[in-house]
């Protein structure tokens, strides 16, 4: 089957560094219930100057820099995000205008909340397959957040758990037996988001959600590719919270310091997080050809998503 492998990452983190510390001046929370319950001690915030869009910017150029390809070898630009700065023009288009890419080919932005940067990525591939004639092989894939401006900044619950950034990756289209893709959703109001309005959610239920999803996903890309968790060098999943995480490890038995963290740094970035954390990963130098990475989103919609891929050449 045809699928997508890794070539190139990049990313970006805004200005505003906002520590548990710092909200506890604005909230009745502490470092300690921050920490304990989500593993996060700070994040990001935009600074003047600074949208969702200038990240995914920065994100795009770094990763389709790093690929060595010029921007007419990309067939698709595809980003992931629930807080783009317009509703049009959509930030895909913004970063296409940015780096010159061509104009005969798809542009988009898909909304799937967390889960944002696979499905955005399976939108890029399917898109390259429907033009089997075309020479421009590889797609450009964004996750990108400035969640900073649907945030009540008065609600304990929900202010302490969220952060803005941008990666970004270039992947190319290939034979590969290596490569699978589980998406699915279910309809269900337990993460909320009105249009100019703030983020809500049943964390509890958002947990249990998590916590099924997450293990079943990844259970699907290995069957479909006849891998077991030891084929696999990295475990990338939605920086959602660190609790979701180490409870699903327990569960499937597995190695822990195969699943990727970065929430303490970061926050939780929604679409961002997966492609942030590959990009560091990857400038980390703990990315190198033919490795195996499940990456596995879940969120808002609800939604989720689990993609197996193989990093092809340098990913920086
Ligand atoms: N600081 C201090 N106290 C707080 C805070 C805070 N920031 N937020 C809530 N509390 C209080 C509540 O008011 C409540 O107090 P009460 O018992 O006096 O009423 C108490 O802490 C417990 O509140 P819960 O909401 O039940 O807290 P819980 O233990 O469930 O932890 C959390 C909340 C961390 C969000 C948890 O539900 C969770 O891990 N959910 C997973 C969902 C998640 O991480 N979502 C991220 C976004 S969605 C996504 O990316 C998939």
């Amino acid at each position: 089957m045809e699928g997508l492998q890794l070539i190139a990452t990049g990313g970006a983190l805004p200005g505003r560094l906002v520590t548990n510390e710092d909200l506890s001046k604005l909230v009745d929370t502490s470092d300690e219930w921050i920490t304990t319950r989500t593993g996060i001690r700070q994040r990001h915030f935009c600074a003047e100057g600074e949208t969702g869009t200038t990240l995914a910017v920065a994100a795009a150029r770094q990763a389709l820099e790093r690929s060595g390809l010029a921007p007419e070898q990309i067939g698709c630009c595809v980003c992931g995000t629930l807080s783009a700065t317009y509703a049009t023009p959509s930030t895909a288009c913004l970063v296409q205008k940015e780096l010159g890419l061509p104009q005969d080919i798809p542009v988009l932005d898909v909304n799937a909340a967390c889960s944002g940067f696979i499905y955005a990525a399976a939108v890029a591939r399917g898109l390259l397959v429907t033009r089997p004639g075309d020479p421009r092989r590889y797609a450009l894939v964004i996750g990108c957040e400035q969640l900073s401006r649907l945030m009540d900044m008065t609600d304990r619950s929900t202010c302490v758990l969220f952060g803005d950034g941008a990666g970004a990756a270039v992947f190319a289209l290939a034979d590969d037996p290596d490569f699978a893709i589980d998406l699915g959703a279910r309809g269900d109001m337990a993460i909320t988001t009105p249009i100019a309005g703030p983020i809500g959610m049943d964390g509890r239920a958002v947990f249990r959600f998590a916590v099924e999803a997450l293990p079943r996903t990844l259970h699907a890309v290995l069957d479909a590719t006849h891998k077991t968790l030891d084929d696999l060098d990295w475990v990338v999943c939605h920086q959602a919270n660190s609790r979701i995480i180490d409870h699903c490890v327990k569960k499937l038995g597995a190695d822990p310091a195969k699943f990727y963290k970065n929430m303490d740094r970061h926050g939780n970035t929604s679409a961002a997080s997966i492609p942030v954390a590959l990009n560091e990963l990857a400038e980390q130098g703990r990315l190198t050809p033919g490795m195996h990475i499940a990456c596995i989103g879940f969120g808002g919609g609800l939604t989720w998503g689990g993609m197996l891929i193989t990093v092809k050449g340098r990913a920086v």
